[in-house]
């Protein structure tokens, strides 16, 4: 049967080359980088080559990035240690209501602890509006978070534009760039940027491992206390098969973006295409042009998401829904809804994600079978509806 995997925003395997890399460290390797004999010098200079890599991914100096445990880690460290760090000059934070759940149940999480967060509204293809972000500004706003590019439907936010504003303004700018990290430039200076969140699970690196750039000079409250690691910034035995795991593929991805950037595009528009084509009443969620290259997220209404997972999972093609199951019902993604998509296209909706080792045949074979199922899907769902009593 066909195994196609389309679902690369969700997660990537790791590459062979990291594999390779970090295979030493699980075996003779194994030394805590905190110690002063030789094991402890050889996973240090491990560490600290990793940091280098990672560094060099998002354009910042080896000394701003910190590991973490990857991306939710981060995002919580850049909400809270920023906020709780910066209490003395106020408790506004701005965000928008499509990011990551990383982020917003951070949000959640501090205004129940007496801050004031401003979820910014996005258009109908998700972008924000750089001018809603300088009039939510308050005398109190420490800090703003808005994504670089969203997971489910992969609209890419103008941070450059953004950061500026923040930097204008006296206020620390974090962006979560775990989802356009290798697939686009991600550039701290550009973007202005004080913090930025990655992940190595995202990039052909390991799960259980990330990282977060804070720039040299921005205060941060720590999450965890301990034995003083990363600088007192999250404290921890560092997990040194993982930190080499990631700074190989963050090297990887650096020298490889902006080939895979075309080549993750060439697959998508094709499929985008021969979807419009060949399916009707299909509706494209995110903007056509500032989008991740490998992101389709399309809506079929009248064919519900979880059953069109289901369906291509049978025919051997792995793809994922925004939809969330909440107490046994299905409910449509929050950033579709904040689209202004209604409920029942956001429930039928489906995000294709390329990665690289995907290649046009793949394509040819979901369009062999994607149109059959959304069809045999609307008349079952049809069908059904004409069976509910009056
Ligand atoms: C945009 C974004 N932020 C954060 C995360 C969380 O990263 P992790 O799985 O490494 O905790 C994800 C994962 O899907 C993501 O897509």
């Amino acid at each position: 049967m066909a195994s196609i995997y389309l679902d690369h925003n969700a997660t990537t395997p790791v590459r062979a080359e990291v594999f390779d890399a970090m295979e030493p460290f699980f075996r003779d390797r194994f030394g805590n980088a905190s110690s002063i004999h030789r094991y402890g010098q050889d996973a240090r200079s491990a560490v600290e080559e990793a940091r280098v890599r990672v560094a060099g991914l998002v354009n910042g100096r080896p000394g701003e990035i910190y590991f973490t445990s990857g991306g939710t880690e981060s995002d919580n460290l850049a909400l809270k240690g920023i906020a709780y760090a910066r209490r003395a000059y106020g408790s506004h934070i701005i965000t928008t209501n499509i990011e990551h759940s990383a982020v917003l149940n951070s949000c959640g999480f501090l205004e129940r602890e007496g801050f004031e967060v401003t979820y910014l509204p996005v258009d109908d293809y998700g972008r924000v509006d750089p001018g809603q972000v300088a009039d939510a500004l308050t005398d109190q706003t420490t800090l703003i978070s808005i994504m670089h590019a969203n997971n489910e439907i992969g609209t890419v936010q103008p941070v450059d534009e953004i950061g500026r504003i923040a930097r204008d303004n006296g206020v620390c700018f974090h962006t979560d760039a775990v989802q356009s990290a290798g697939k686009l430039p991600v550039d701290v200076e550009a973007m202005h940027a004080d913090l930025l969140s990655l992940s190595g699970h995202k990039i052909y690196g390991p799960k259980g491992v990330g990282a977060i750039y804070i720039r040299k000079g921005v205060e941060i409250e720590p999450t965890a206390h301990g034995g003083h690691h990363e600088n007192d910034v999250r404290s921890g035995t560092e997990n040194t098969v993982g930190i080499v795991g990631l700074g190989k593929a963050a090297e990887l991805a650096a020298e490889e973006q902006e080939r895979e950037c075309r080549n993750l595009s060439w697959m998508r528009d094709n499929l985008e295409a021969r979807i419009r084509d060949e399916i009707e009443d299909v509706r494209v969620n995110g903007h056509p042009e500032w989008r991740l290259p490998g992101t389709l997220n399309a809506s079929f209404p009248g064919a519900e998401g979880e059953s069109l997972i289901m369906s291509l999972d049978l025919a051997g093609i792995a793809v994922s829904t925004g939809s969330a199951c909440t107490s046994g019902a299905i409910e449509p993604s929050h950033v579709l809804l904040a689209l202004g998509r209604d409920p029942r296209t956001a429930l039928g909706s489906v995000r294709f994600s390329f990665g690289r080792d995907n290649t046009m045949r793949d394509v040819d074979y979901v369009m062999s079978r994607l149109p059959g199922i959304v069809s045999r899907l609307r008349e079952v769902s049809a069908a059904s509806a004409a069976q509910v009593p009056v």
